[in-house]
């Protein structure tokens, strides 16, 4: 019997009119496009995946070195490396069909308000992808990402026009690294989005002690793991009071007890990222764990937990 089915423990959760087999998410950036972590186990067995950052065009990212090690949690500074839209509709989407058959998010860059436009026009139309999420907040490109994540306005903006040609529900996801993120993401409901991610890296960097130097080429990287986890939880309570759409909470989710805690702050589903380049197996060891933990708590149905701690 499949774990979301046991009788004692509903683990499904549900997203924008979509029914997840349980709330665990691999982040963006952590999973590619399915193909490295389906060696390990069943990634069917997820509630779904979010997809590399992608652009309009490929991109080879940045300059090494760009991950950096740090205490409870790493930077990196990739930059978006991705093959274009072109090639993960053409390529990576049907190779995930034999192995992945729920619903997908589509996680989607940009350096202009046309060229997020552009990329979630053709993203909408397949039918793998069950939510798009706009990532307006990447810290490692210049002039794009966080650009516009980082006013509510060019926020609001560049929500609009995708929203304008998506027939999938839109997500956003936010950056930590603004003064008040209840206010870009009040802003970005008002536009139209279905729905909000939080939340990004933080922005951070070290310095190589021999050379004196910054660690990463880009001198400065996106922090996450656990030392961001009270971070994130205190960001996902924030947005919940703030707006009246779903929440995916992110941000150094490391065990089925953060699952939780994050459903308590707010969060309808969770995004798991930086566990999985720690542990292969991290998302399959949440989901297991996950009935257990229920029933230490008396929790029955998941889904009835969202935003209790308020
Ligand atoms: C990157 O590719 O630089 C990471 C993506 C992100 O932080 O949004």
């Amino acid at each position: 019997m499949s774990l979301h089915k046991t009788p004692d423990f509903d683990i499904t959760v549900k997203l924008s009119g979509l029914t997840l087999q349980n709330p665990v998410i691999p982040a963006s950036g952590c999973f590619g496009y399915g193909q490295e972590l389906r060696e390990f186990y069943d990634i069917d067995m997820l509630g779904s995946f979010s997809f590399k950052g992608t652009t309009l065009h490929p991109r080879f990212g940045n300059e090494l070195p760009r991950v950096a090690e740090c205490a409870a949690g790493m930077l990196n500074s990739v930059g978006l490396q991705n093959p274009g839209i072109d090639a993960v509709v053409e390529r990576e989407l049907p190779r995930l069909r034999a192995v992945f058959h729920q619903p997908l998010i589509a996680n989607i860059g940009g350096f202009s308000v046309e060229e997020y436009a552009a990329c979630c026009e053709k993203i909408t139309q397949c039918e793998q992808v069950g939510i798009i999420e706009l990532n307006i907040s990447c810290p490692n490109v210049h002039g794009g990402g966080l650009a516009f994540g980082a006013e509510p306005d060019c926020a609001a903006r560049v929500t609009e026009a995708c929203k304008r040609v998506v027939t999938k529900p839109l997500y956003v996801k936010l950056s930590p690294n603004v003064t008040d993120i209840a206010a870009v993401a009040r802003a970005v409901e008002a536009a139209g989005a279905d729905g909000l991610s939080l939340i990004n890296t933080l922005l951070g960097m070290r310095v190589d002690l021999k050379t004196r130097g910054p660690v990463l080429a880009n001198v400065m990287g996106g922090l996450s793991g656990p030392a961001v986890f009270p971070v994130a939880l205190r960001m996902v309570w924030q947005v919940y009071e703030a707006t009246k759409i779903p929440i995916i909470g992110m941000g150094g989710v490391s065990s089925a007890r953060d699952v939780i805690e994050m459903m308590l702050a707010g969060a309808s589903a969770v995004q798991v990222g930086t566990a999985n380049l720690i542990d292969p197996y991290a998302c399959k060891k949440i989901i297991e764990a996950l009935p257990l933990e229920m029933e230490k708590l008396g929790i029955t149905k998941l889904r009835d937990v969202v935003g209790g701690g308020h």
